[in-house]
């Protein structure tokens, strides 16, 4: 009985966690890119402004995306739509991985494949190891849906800076046999 409560729990808190994170989502995202002037960011008085490339005219040619900032980043980039400098220092070394791990622990979910080769095209192995990630498929303590929408682990970066937690397909590709 103990148990059952407990997993109860755990369930409602997933599940009130999940419907935080979709009422979260900016309403106005649905928008196309907003001017710099309307976007709750930049002072719309700061004479400066007029001197800022517009969102619209640098993001509108990149491959679009329904959700987030629009763009589909990791098309633009294999499409070499965008070419961004890897180092400022010369002597930075860049280093990009071709390795997917399966994360099987996903209950009902398909299964998530994380893959090294897009995320090394943008980040630095230090990004991740070992502070987020063991260097071990599998053994990273904590990983889970209900602390990744809390923002940790694949949540420091995805509802932040990368594609958000609201595409449950992306991460959960790999269906079960
Ligand atoms: C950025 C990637 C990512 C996205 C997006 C994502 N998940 Fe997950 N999910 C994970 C990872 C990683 C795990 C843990 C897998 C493991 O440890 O083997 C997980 C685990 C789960 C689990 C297993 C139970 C648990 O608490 O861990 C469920 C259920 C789940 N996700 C549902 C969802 C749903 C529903 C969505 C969309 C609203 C979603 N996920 C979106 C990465 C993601
Ligand atoms: C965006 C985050 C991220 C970056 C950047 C990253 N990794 Fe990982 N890495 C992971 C995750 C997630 C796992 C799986 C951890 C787990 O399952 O517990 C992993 C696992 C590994 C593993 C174990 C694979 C296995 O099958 O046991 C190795 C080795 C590894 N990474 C090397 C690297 C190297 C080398 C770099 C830089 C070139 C790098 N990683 C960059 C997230 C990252
Ligand atoms: C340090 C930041 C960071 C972390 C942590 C991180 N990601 Fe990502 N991820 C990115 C960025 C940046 C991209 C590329 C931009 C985008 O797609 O929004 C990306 C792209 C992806 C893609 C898209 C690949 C494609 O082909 O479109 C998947 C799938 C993905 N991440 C899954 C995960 C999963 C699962 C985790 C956790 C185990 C995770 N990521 C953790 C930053 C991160």
């Amino acid at each position: 009985m103990h148990a059952l409560t407990h997993y109860w729990r755990i369930g409602m808190q997933l599940a009130a966690a999940m419907m935080l994170a979709l009422s979260c989502l900016n309403p106005l995202a649905a928008a196309d890119h907003l001017p710099l002037a309307k976007d709750g960011l930049h002072d719309p008085n700061n004479p400066g402004i007029k001197y800022l490339q517009e969102p619209e005219e640098a993001l509108s040619n990149l491959p679009p995306d329904e959700v987030g900032n629009r763009v589909r980043w990791v098309k633009a980039l294999e499409q070499r739509a965008i070419t961004p400098r890897t180092n400022i220092l010369q002597n930075t070394r860049i280093y990009t991985l071709n390795l997917d791990v399966l994360l099987p622990y996903t209950g009902e979910m398909p299964m998530v494949l994380f893959p090294h080769k897009q995320h090394t095209e943008w980040l630095d192995c230090t990004n991740c190891h070992e502070h987020l990630f063991k260097y071990k498929a599998n053994t990273t303590k904590g990983l889970n849906m209900f602390n990744v929408l809390q923002g940790e682990f694949c949540g420091r970066c995805h509802g932040a800076v990368a594609f958000p937690l609201t595409e449950c397909r992306r991460c959960h590709s790999v269906e079960r046999k």
